[in-house]
């Protein structure tokens, strides 16, 4: 049994949503889950809920909005109606509110409108969720974007700041979407920084090519490039979580003893200047 450690945040995008990988997760000290409305075929909070009904207590819980079933698939809405339904349908389905509600993908909505309509319609999907905290159906909100590009042309310093701002991380995100998010960042002063998608969903093979251990405090030959890759995440933007998908009890032991090492921030910073120099080639 190990200490709590809030910094691994177990995502369930492609998650089966088995028993085994919750209860080693609370064995392991790993006590925040990520889901969303949409996951598993937007079954994620019932099948939470029917098979872990016991050990949902035990995790702070965060929930994603923004998506609802639609006509061929699911469609993206920022209506505030719409997301206040979606809350307590959530809050129904998982047997308790969750600790954090995200909008989920907001420039999705975003991108094909002005930045004044733009920056109205998120205002407007914002004081939705903060009304969602204050009425006590979360504890805290944020917004969670794949590509924050949409997001840094509205001007979010306008709108209310969120507790939490959940964004990719890791080597596999382009310096162009590095620099969006950290103006983002700046620009709207979220509580907390999330990363997301430390291995780009696992399909990313960079690690084949170059070894990430270089950028842990000293070079670390105990752990392996994943672990190393996993760590480093947490400075590609600097992020106070990560949130990470697995459904393999050794692999998120792996994932947690990565925590223990150290990154040498400054390899960070060297390997940042060395992209953006590369760009300006
Ligand atoms: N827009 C959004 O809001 C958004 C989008 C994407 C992701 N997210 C959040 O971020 C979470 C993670 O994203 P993700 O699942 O797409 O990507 P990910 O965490 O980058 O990758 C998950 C993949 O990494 C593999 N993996 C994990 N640990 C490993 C290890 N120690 N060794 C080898 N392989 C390992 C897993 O395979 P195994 O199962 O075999 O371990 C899985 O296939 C999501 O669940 C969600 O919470 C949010």
């Amino acid at each position: 049994m190990h200490g709590a450690d809030p910094r691994l945040v177990l995502g369930l995008h492609r998650s089966r949503h088995q028993r085994d990988i919750l209860s080693t997760a609370l064995d392991l000290g790993v006590t925040a889950l990520d889901t969303a409305a949409p996951y598993l075929g937007f079954r994620s909070h019932a099948v939470l809920a029917e098979t872990a009904n016991d050990l949902l207590p035990k995790f702070t819980l965060s929930t994603k909005v923004g998506f609802f079933p639609g006509v061929g698939g699911a469609e993206h809405s920022l209506a505030p109606d719409r997301l206040r339904l979606a809350i307590e349908k959530a809050a129904r389905e998982l047997g308790r509110e969750a600790d954090t509600v995200l909008l989920h993908n907001p420039e999705r909505s975003l991108a094909s409108l002005s930045p004044s309509d733009g920056q109205a319609l998120l205002g407007s999907a914002c004081t939705a969720l903060v009304d969602a905290a204050r009425d006590g159906l979360c504890r805290t909100w944020g917004v969670s974007s794949w590509d924050t590009r949409p997001l840094g042309m509205v001007g979010v310093d306008a709108l209310p700041s969120p507790d939490v701002l959940m964004v990719r991380t890791g080597f596999l995100v382009g310096i162009d979407l590095l620099d969006t998010t950290a103006v983002l960042c700046n620009a709207w002063q979220a509580g907390e920084t999330w990363g997301m998608s430390p291995f780009g969903g696992g399909n990313g093979r960079a690690w084949e090519d170059f070894d990430p251990r270089l950028f842990l405090r000293p070079p670390h030959d105990g752990l392996s490039r994943v672990q190393a890759a996993f760590r480093t995440a947490f400075h590609l933007p600097s992020a106070a979580a990560v949130a990470v998908g697995t459904d393999n009890p050794g692999h998120l032991a792996q994932l947690v003893t990565a925590l223990g090492a150290e990154v040498d921030t400054g390899a960070v910073s060297q390997y940042l200047r060395a992209l953006h120099g590369r760009r300006q080639r």
